[in-house]
């Protein structure tokens, strides 16, 4: 058996860590294996010593007087200069590390990131790409992430690439990253926030960068699809409205169905009916609490606005025509 990735630093998985993926990878490992070495140093120190002593000056016999021992200064400043050292070592590090991960390069590609239960969803405005379900960027390129949830607190989390930042609601965080190795990870969501907390991952894509202007030329995951229906089908899996939707008359629990919704009359909540038409449609996702569906007033819908534009909008209406028949 190979102990090397216990006992050091090597290329790949480790015992610690998983592959490093990113700059930062690169600049913080050092800094936990420093902080690893000098705890392994410390044990054996200090464990050495208390056992030698334990040994060593133990009772030999009954009555046996301990020594009168006076202080040794130089002992007790190499004591306490050493650790201060190391400590003042650790800091500075650290410090500089956190910065490092704080500040995004001002040349980074933008990225903004958008979490609900449970699914994520990433907006590129440079490359006017909405909605892409997988987190495609191209190799040795600054990519900057700013989150934010729809409903309760999620986290965003690429082991390979040593990032981990918090997406609230109503707060934008920020995080930052640069990819050094082509590949596919994954992005996990590291805090609990519901039944399907443990499912609540994101493919990322690092590829070169010709790969990726080829993606960005395609108009990203969606824009190949020219046709109405498949594209509200699409966006209506993608943007996670199967979690609570059936569309096939299943009761959910959690949200009416929509098989044969669209073009029918609804009751509401306080008794009135009103038809389902397209600006019905574009009410319920942009101001979901707007209306309530008689039996579903504690039901839950984040907003929709601004996630998605008119084309995709008309689009997912004309899904929902479709799945009226
Ligand atoms: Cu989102 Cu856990």
């Amino acid at each position: 058996m190979n102990w090397m990735p216990i006992i050091a630093q090597s290329a790949g998985d480790t015992v610690w860590m998983p592959t490093d993926a990113s700059t930062l990878a690169e600049s913080h490992d050092p800094l936990f294996y420093f902080i690893y070495y000098v705890s392994v140093v410390a044990f054996v120190v200090v464990i050495g010593f208390a056992v030698t002593f334990a040994i060593k000056y133990r009772r030999r016999r009954e009555g046996e007087r301990t020594a009168n021992i006076e202080g040794n200064t130089k002992l007790e400043i190499a004591w306490s200069l050493v650790p201060a050292l190391v400590l003042v070592t650790l800091f500075a590090w650290g410090f500089w590390g956190f910065m490092e991960s704080a500040i995004p390069p001002a040349n980074a590609l933008d990225v903004r990131v958008t979490a609900k239960r449970w699914n994520w969803e990433f907006d590129y405005p440079q490359a006017g790409i909405l909605g892409s379900d997988e987190l495609v960027v191209p190799v040795d390129q600054p990519v900057k992430l700013t989150m934010s949830s729809l409903d309760v607190i999620h986290s965003f989390f690429i082991p390979e690439f040593r990032v981990k930042r918090d997406v609230l609601p109503n707060r934008y965080t920020v995080a930052w990253f640069q990819a050094t190795k082509v590949g596919d990870y994954r992005l996990l969501c590291a805090e609990y926030c519901g039944t399907e907390h443990s499912r609540m991952w994101a493919r990322v894509k690092v590829v070169p960068r010709k790969e990726y202007d080829a993606w960005v030329a395609s108009g990203g995951p969606l824009g190949k699809i020219e046709d109405p229906i498949e594209l509200g089908k699409a966006l209506f899996r993608m943007r996670g409205c199967a979690q609570c939707h059936s569309v096939d008359g299943t009761a959910t629990g959690k949200a009416p169905t929509l098989q044969g919704k669209f073009g029918s009359m609804e009751t509401l909540s306080d008794g009135t009916q009103v038809l389902v038409d397209d600006n019905y449609v574009r009410e319920s996702l942009m101001s979901p609490q707007a209306k309530f569906v008689q039996g579903w007033q504690t039901a839950y819908m984040p907003t929709f606005r601004g996630r998605f534009d008119e084309k995709q909008l008309n689009a997912l209406i004309e899904y929902l025509k479709s799945i009226g028949k």
